[in-house]
């Protein structure tokens, strides 16, 4: 058959917590025209640890190429039209491997992680001031964040040590990792990261863009072993797939765009203009507001973070972050842990048969709670049952969880921003619950707004990859931004009545937190 002519693709590997996608565009429309997905397992080997395998993920990104591939020549498309890969990654998760084998030398530690506790209790005493990484990083110190991971697996896993000493370790984050692994691994493979995902380590200044001598020698950290730094848009290199795979088809295509997922959400949303927000529901949710080229310092519990630079020469934009911990993740563990669904869509029709949760207030503090409070002593509670509660009231809290904790990020960025948001961007997988987006609206009492093609994470990957110095199929010229088709929620409560259930969630959170001493 005649294969169809289309202008140039773009595909975006888009690495999140939970899933791998692969996704194909037409550079020209923006069109989505083929994409797969494939669960990431997660383990949980100790309270509070939460890892993944570094070679699993790998394995997770050539089987979406793979399968992607087939579907667009199913559908009649020449995938030697794909003339560029973004990479899009769940962000701070952390990976050391040997460059001579070419194997990861302890399973990924996961963001969401807490072994690091103490570590970071430790280190919190030897600060030389308070403000000392804040002023670097904008992060406070915390598990959240890749640098005590690293710090973690050099005390505790005598590979990672004996791999430093000879000279054989790599750090990365997962970008890293896999643009390491995708452009050949031990055959020359590209050690590199981007500004967004090097602004999560808390070994990267943001002001100088660079990795910071004074925090690598706070952690105790060897430079050595850090990845290059470039910007998000750039061929880092070229795709050499040392695997028996379809996805040795794509051999050759340049690797140009490089963002952490919630700042290639920020792009897939074109949030590209000071005061423009998203907020994004994957297994955390992180809500990013486009501060320009200011950094701007939070009063209320968000971090500043690198939002973009999209190419060698061009400026590079901050953000404010409100981050999230759980969301998706808590309706992955009422099917895993309670079983009480058998697939995550089933959370709307638990939660539409009684349409309240009842008095019952889920708060799902698994890795204690990040922002507004970074409180790490916090765990998860149910309140408020009786014995009329049932799974579907259950169901009910947890989805008004993820909206009631998007409610607090939402004020500390009003706060810190003074002006208030006039409505919310949404995406990313939990906003095909129609239920959870009409309690989000009740919930802020502003509307809540979702574009038509939810993948907006890889999308950012794919613009930023097509249209890097060298590639040049996309363009980035506002104009040329095709204004989103968007689906609204307006809040359907009166204002009052969203006010007293979002009291009552702070009475809950109050009692979450001080568990752990
Ligand atoms: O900071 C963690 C974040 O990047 C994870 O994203 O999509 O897996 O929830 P996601």
């Amino acid at each position: 058959a005649k294969k169809a002519v289309l202008g140039p693709l773009v595909g975006a590997v888009d690495q999140g917590t939970s899933s791998t996608r692969f996704l194909v565009f037409n550079s020209k429309t923006a069109e989505l025209l083929s994409h797969h997905q494939v669960e990431i397992k997660q383990e949980f080997p100790r309270e509070g640890w939460v890892e993944q395998d570094p070679k699993e993920i790998l394995m997770s990104v050539y089987e979406c190429i793979e399968k992607t591939c087939e579907k667009l020549e199913q559908l009649n498309i020449d995938i030697s039209n794909i003339k560029a890969i973004g990479v899009s990654n769940q962000r701070e998760t952390t990976v050391v491997w040997d460059k001579i084998t070419g194997e990861p030398l302890y399973n990924a530690v996961v963001w969401l992680d807490l072994r690091t506790q103490t570590t970071v209790e430790n280190l919190t005493k030897r600060m030389p001031g308070n403000n000392f990484i804040k002023s670097k990083t904008g992060l406070p110190l915390s598990t959240y964040f890749s640098a005590v991971k690293v710090r973690w697996l050099l005390d505790n896993v005598k590979k990672v040590q004996r791999a430093v000493e000879e000279d054989r370790a790599l750090f990365g984050t997962i970008d890293s990792w896999l643009i390491w692994c995708l452009t050949g691994g031990i055959n020359g493979g590209v050690h590199c990261t981007d500004v967004t995902n090097a602004s999560r380590t808390m070994l990267f200044n943001i002001h100088s863009l660079e990795w910071d001598k004074e925090l690598c020698e706070f952690f105790e950290i060897p430079m050595k072993i850090l990845p290059n730094v470039r910007s998000s848009s750039e061929i880092y290199g070229l795709m050499k797939i040392s695997h028996s795979l379809k996805a040795g088809a794509l051999e050759g295509v340049p690797i140009s765009g490089c963002l952490g997922d919630q700042s290639a959400a920020l792009v897939g949303q074109m949030c590209f203009r000071d005061g423009q927000a998203k907020n994004t529901y994957g297994t955390g949710c992180f809500l990013l507001c486009n501060t320009g080229r200011k950094c701007v310092f939070s009063e209320h519990g968000l971090l500043t973070t690198v939002a973009y630079k999209l190419g060698r020469d061009k400026p590079v934009y901050y953000a404010l972050e409100g981050s999230v911990a759980i969301a998706g993740a808590v309706i992955r563990w009422l099917r895993d842990n309670l079983g009480i669904i058998n697939s995550s869509d089933e959370i709307e029709k638990l939660a539409k048969e009684v349409g309240t949760s009842y008095g019952c207030y889920f708060v799902p503090a698994f890795s204690g709670l990040y922002a507004p409070y970074w409180e790490p002593s916090a765990r998860g509670i149910i309140c408020g049952l009786t014995q009329f509660t049932n799974k579907c009231h259950i169901a009910f809290a947890a989805l008004e969880a993820v909206c009631f904790q998007t409610r607090e990020i939402l004020d500390a960025m009003n706060r810190d921003c003074g002006i208030p948001l006039s409505h919310l961007q949404v995406d990313g997988g939990m906003t095909s619950n129609k239920i959870l987006m009409q309690l989000q609206a009740d919930i802020l009492y502003i509307p809540v707004v979702k574009p038509s093609m939810p993948e907006t994470t890889a999308l950012g990957a794919a613009m930023a990859a097509g249209a890097a110095e060298g590639v040049g199929v996309w363009s980035l010229e506002p104009d040329d931004l095709s204004a989103v088709t968007v689906e609204r929620f307006e809040p359907q409560i009166n204002a009052e009545e969203s006010e007293i259930r979002f009291s009552t969630w702070k009475k809950a959170v109050m009692k979450s937190m001080g568990w752990v001493t």
